[in-house]
């Protein structure tokens, strides 16, 4: 992390004065009451803001309190949580409150350690009961806060590494206001939600750090937060074909080039193919007309490679017998199950349509 003199008191106190003119009206801000804290916190991970409202308010209503959830049924709870997805969040809150109602008296600690070993509770969250509820000074960086500061700073640190969070989070702790942590912590989650909006959404004409952003200055708000590239992923459609010959099916090498090179495959076309077109393609890949018995429909797949998709699809067609496997390539052989397992090397793109070989 670079070492930078952005962040300073005077940096915060501007952004303190921006939050409590801005902040938005949220249910869970109406009071600090560490189990409201808790559960907006986990509702607000994976899920937008406008969504956790709701579900907020009649969690609240069907679970007041922490011994209400604990005594509740996890069905109850479930359903509670129905269509906000990531469901291990509900069961790990269902199984903290039982923790905490039975070994702390139904309140949650004010204790880093001892919030850290909850289920569901990560750094972020311990960050987020602290500073908010309790008054500590513990920082709480999630994917919001990250930005904020990686833009401030222009920290070319890439953000998907484990370390970059803690160092974030040590910067912030010194810089933490006693009596203010409520306000630091939900500060920079604003600042984030309504005007340093990733990729290039950012809104600085309404950014009260408009003066110290490194990133503004230097008009780089799109680099940062660094991240690993994300290969951009291709997707193709393929048609895979098992050509069954007295019970043994038909295996091809590979070009020598590209993609499994030299690695052997069922015959495969680009596309879709309809039974028509499969019959087409099969007489032109041999030179010759292939007299395709029986066609029968395989289940479509998946594969993904680093660059590429190959949504599949596949048929099974029954050859006569004595059919030639010469015609369909140098290389090309009718393989018995045995020999597909245990000599030809298939590429796992194929495992799908495989096990149909037997
Ligand atoms: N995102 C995560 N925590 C939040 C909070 N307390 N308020 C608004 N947005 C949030």
């Amino acid at each position: 992390m670079k070492e930078s003199k952005v962040l300073t008191p005077a940096l915060f106190r501007k952004l303190l004065d921006w939050y409590e003119a801005n902040k938005r009206v949220l249910p869970w801000r109406e009071d600090a009451d560490p189990y409201h804290v808790w559960i907006s916190e986990i509702m607000l991970q994976q899920t937008r803001v406008e969504t956790v409202k709701g579900y907020y308010l009649r969690w609240m209503e069907r679970f007041s309190t922490v011994q209400a959830l604990a005594a509740a049924k996890e069905d109850e709870v479930l359903k509670a949580w129905e269509g906000l997805g990531y469901y291990s969040r509900a069961r790990n809150l269902y199984k903290a409150a039982k923790i905490i109602a039975s070994e702390y008296g139904g309140k949650l600690p004010a204790d880093k350690a001892l919030l850290r070993r909850l289920p569901g509770i990560g750094e972020y969250t311990v960050g987020a009961i602290l500073s908010i509820a309790f008054g500590m000074g513990e920082p709480a960086v999630d994917g919001n806060v990250l930005r904020v500061i990686s833009r401030l700073t222009a920290d070319p640190s890439d953000v998907s590494k484990g370390d970059v969070r803690a160092a974030v989070a040590a910067k912030l702790r010194p810089l933490m206001p006693q009596g203010e942590t409520s306000a630091f912590t939900q500060a920079l989650f604003e600042l984030g939600a309504l005007v340093c909006l990733p990729k290039d959404a950012f809104r600085c004409e309404s950014c009260p750090l408009i003066g110290e952003c490194r990133a503004y200055r230097e008009k780089r708000q799109g680099d940062f937060p660094v991240k690993p590239e994300k290969a951009a992923q291709r997707m193709e459609e393929r048609t895979v074909l098992l050509l069954e010959c007295e019970g043994k099916y038909l295996v091809r090498k590979r070009l020598s080039k590209g993609l499994l090179a030299n690695l052997y495959e069922f015959p495969n076309a680009e596309g879709r193919l309809s039974e028509e077109e499969v019959r087409a393609f099969l007489s032109s890949l041999a030179g010759e007309e292939i007299p395709v018995g029986m066609v029968e429909p395989l289940p479509e797949a998946t594969h993904v490679f680093t660059h590429l998709i190959w949504e599949m699809t596949g048929y099974l067609l029954r050859l006569p017998a004595g059919q030639a496997a010469a015609p369909f390539g140098e290389d090309a052989a009718f393989a018995s199950p045995r020999e597909i397992e245990e000599v030809y090397s298939l590429p796992s793109a194929f495992s799908a349509y495989k096990k149909f070989c037997k």
